[in-house]
């Protein structure tokens, strides 16, 4: 049997690490896989995570199982800071999931179960696991413009052109903030126009939510979103706790599903329960509980905001600071851009030649596209980098 199968494509991403952890040069760079890093290059255990943790392995007296769906509490904070104030909580259900990754698959099928014949629309470029997981779930998928390589900024014109060829029933992806791979982001306005379109060709958005609190706030960060949700009969949406609390390995995440009325939404908390117990049966517990502890308890909130947020500061201070390092290294202001983009990811436009002269000749590591992760950026390098790039120009 086991002769029959085939080589699966690498992922890109996760081929990276192994790629950076076998380079022996002291001086390596890596700029691949989003992980968020600090002045010292470590990712700490947030402090909040940390206290949480603790109180849990005081306090917990119990691991027997607890529910198909997961922990309900962490699935209702989950709700409350996504989507706010925008629609009334009966209309929202939603299931635990390992990581954004797990919601992603499990809406997915969701949608399968639904309306196998949908086509899901993509970003071009997009995370390269959207098309990846489509394709293995077995989904109909087609891109939609979405970048300006000259400018690297959005291309607003070409998206809305493709999208208007959607189909009814079908499924839009959208980023719901810092774009991954690009860190070109749509404005007020532009979520607006999307949301006109949706409405007009009766569309379903399904949300990828992976970087909340990571560009420009909690609550700014789910501007478009909250917005987008507030005029939309149905939405699906993944949200991942990895980056904004800290907790990748943990896998947290969570599937919401807005339904048009409290009969779809429990008919679609059935259904996302059948597909927990069919693909894993119980969410993994440990890092949902302990983010749901965070976030109910005041001053653990608190605390965890400010880290958050002086994350935030940092990669926007790393931002500016690159930008300030290029425009002088290339004496242009081709890289002006990257102080304009959000959330952890830039796609530099680089070529894929100059990419791996960036690995090969100086050890910086980024992902084939130019994707650069900026929070993987040691602040005293910032020259040093902008050099190297400016030299493979
Ligand atoms: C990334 O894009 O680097 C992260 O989302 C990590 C991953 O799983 O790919």
């Amino acid at each position: 049997m086991l002769e029959h199968l085939k080589p699966q494509p690498a992922d890109k991403i996760i081929e990276l690490i192994a790629l950076y952890a076998a380079d022996t040069r002291a001086d390596k760079l890596d700029l691949g896989v989003g992980v968020y890093k600090d002045e010292a290059g470590k990712t700490p255990v947030m402090r909040a995570i940390k206290a949480a943790e603790a109180k849990l392995l005081a306090e917990q007296a119990s691991k027997s199982y607890v529910g198909l769906l997961g922990d309900l509490g962490f699935v209702a904070a989950m709700r409350d800071m996504v989507l706010g104030q925008s629609v009334p909580a009966d209309r929202v259900v939603g299931a635990q999931t390992p990581g954004g990754t797990g919601a992603i698959r499990q809406l997915y099928e969701l949608v399968k179960l639904a309306s196998p014949d949908a086509t899901m629309w993509m970003s071009d470029p997009t995370w390269p696991n959207h098309p990846a997981i489509l394709k293995h779930v077995g989904l109909k998928g087609a891109s939609y413009r979405y970048f300006e390589t000259k400018t690297c900024a959005v291309d607003f014109d070409g998206m809305m052109a493709d999208l208007a060829q959607a189909k009814p029933g079908d499924i839009i992806l959208l980023h719901g903030c810092c774009h991954n791979p690009t860190g070109a982001n749509l404005d007020a306005a532009q979520w607006v126009a999307i949301g006109d379109l949706i409405l007009k060709n009766n569309l379903i958005p399904l949300i990828d939510f992976a970087y909340q609190g990571f560009g420009d706030g909690l609550d700014e960060d789910a501007a478009g979103v909250r917005a987008l949700a507030a005029r939309v009969p149905q939405m699906l949406i993944a949200a991942s706790c990895s980056k904004n609390f800290g907790v990748y390995r943990d896998r947290v995440g969570v599937a919401l599903v807005l339904a048009e009325n409290a009969e779809q939404a429990q008919l679609s908390k059935a259904n996302l329960a059948t597909l927990n117990r069919l693909n894993y049966s119980f969410p993994p517990d440990h890092g949902a509980v302990v983010v749901a502890s965070v976030l109910a308890d005041p001053a653990l909130r608190a605390d965890w905001q400010a880290e958050l947020e002086s994350m935030r500061q940092r990669m926007l201070d790393l931002r500016v600071g690159l930008a300030a390092a290029l425009r002088k290294a290339t004496n242009s202001s081709r890289f002006d851009f990257v102080a304009d983009h959000r959330g952890m990811f830039s796609r530099l436009g680089l070529t894929p030649e100059q990419v791996l002269r960036l690995r090969d000749e100086f050890g910086i590591y980024m992902v084939g596209d130019s994707r650069l992760n900026v929070a993987g950026l040691p602040g005293e390098r910032l020259d040093w980098l902008a050099s190297a790039i400016a030299k493979v120009l």
